[in-house]
């Protein structure tokens, strides 16, 4: 591949933290710069997953270089409920952006069939999204950029040998894509300022933030069709409980998970058999040091009760009450 210089670029040690409209347009003015002197008339594809990153990426690039990025959405099955079509509604219909949506939902799953490693699946992931970009790219002329989101923290933990992210990685020998990643630098807190600096709407700017691997990292071990919707249906209980209590938006992140084992249960009469579901709900402003959410008990027994009596397979639920460290945020 053609390396590139901005994949060498660190964040200074004495940079200022993006904190004010002032500080993000200063640096907004720099990325326009840069990746108008990085880019020239070419084209740049962009893994468009709905995120912050990728989103505020998105806003960066067509200001820079407009019809020139070209969004590509990719379906890989581990998306929450409802985020494809959201995805298709905010960029393609309201932001104008040149966006191509590709249902890769059975390519992904059946790469991940049977495989239970961690970084494994992640790997696995982050490899088929690029195969994914290469194919699109093929179908276009003058594709000679793509885009990230990564940010800083992906870097240091990859550096670390913590997890491999696969936005934090190279790209195949084959693909001559130069990386362009304008907030690469950045920390998390940074990019939502930047981001509405920007002018995104606050539903973007301040969504919770989701792993590239999706809910794949949220479906530990091996993942099955079944189990995964657990989590999706499950999830979508959560964020629904969470509006309606006034704490979407106030608490950082929060998510389901489904682990792979089973425990025994009750319903109407009879024996059950099933999986659990592990509610986690985090503060932060770096990732980097995490602490949990108090849900009240009312909360948490209404989502007991929900996700127990709408959610096919799952017979219990759990609050995880783990900071970080020692955990980390997602399961895998
Ligand atoms: P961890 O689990 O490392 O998560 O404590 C810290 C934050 O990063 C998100 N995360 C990811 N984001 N690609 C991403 O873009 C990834 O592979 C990835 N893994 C974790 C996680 O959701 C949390 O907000």
């Amino acid at each position: 591949m053609a390396e590139s210089n901005i994949a060498l670029i660190r964040r200074p040690d004495d940079m200022v933290r993006i904190t004010t409209p002032e500080l993000a347009e200063a640096f907004i003015r720099d990325q326009i710069h840069s990746i108008q002197n990085q880019v020239g008339d070419k084209k740049v594809l962009l893994a468009l997953s709905g995120g912050v990153d990728s989103s505020v990426v998105a806003a960066l690039l067509i200001r820079a270089v407009g019809q020139q990025l070209v969004c590509v959405h990719v379906n890989h099955g581990l998306l929450r409920k409802g985020e494809p079509e959201q995805v298709i509604e905010v960029f393609r219909n309201q932001m104008n952006a040149n966006l191509i949506y590709v249902d890769a939902v059975d390519r992904f799953l059946d790469k991940l069939a049977g495989v239970t490693d961690p970084e494994q699946k992640r790997h696995i992931i982050g490899n088929e999204f690029i195969e994914v970009f290469a194919d699109e790219a093929r179908k276009l002329d003058g594709v000679e950029f793509l885009a990230q989101g990564t940010i800083w923290p992906d870097i240091l933990e990859s550096e670390n040998g913590i997890k491999a992210h696969h936005n934090a990685g190279g790209l195949p020998e084959d693909l001559q894509f130069e990386l362009v990643e304008p907030v690469r630098i950045l920390f998390k807190d940074e990019v939502r300022v930047v981001g509405k600096a920007l002018g995104l709407p606050d539903s973007m700017v301040y969504r919770q933030p989701f792993p590239g691997p999706g809910l794949g990292v949220r479906c530990p071990g091996a993942i099955t069709r079944d189990r995964l919707e657990a989590v999706r249906e499950s999830d979508a209980i959560l964020r629904e409980e969470f509006e309606k209590a006034g704490l979407a938006g106030r608490v950082w992140q929060y998510f389901t998970v489904v682990p792979d084992f089973k425990s025994t249960g009750i319903r109407d009469g009879k024996r059950t058999f099933e999986w659990p579901c592990i509610i986690r709900a985090i503060n932060t402003t770096d990732v980097i040091e995490v602490s949990v959410e108090h849900l009240s008990p009312e909360l948490i027994e209404r989502l007991a009760r929900r996700i127990t009596s709408e959610v096919p397979g799952i017979n219990r639920v759990l609050y995880d009450f783990t900071p970080k460290p020692p955990a980390t945020v997602e399961y895998e």
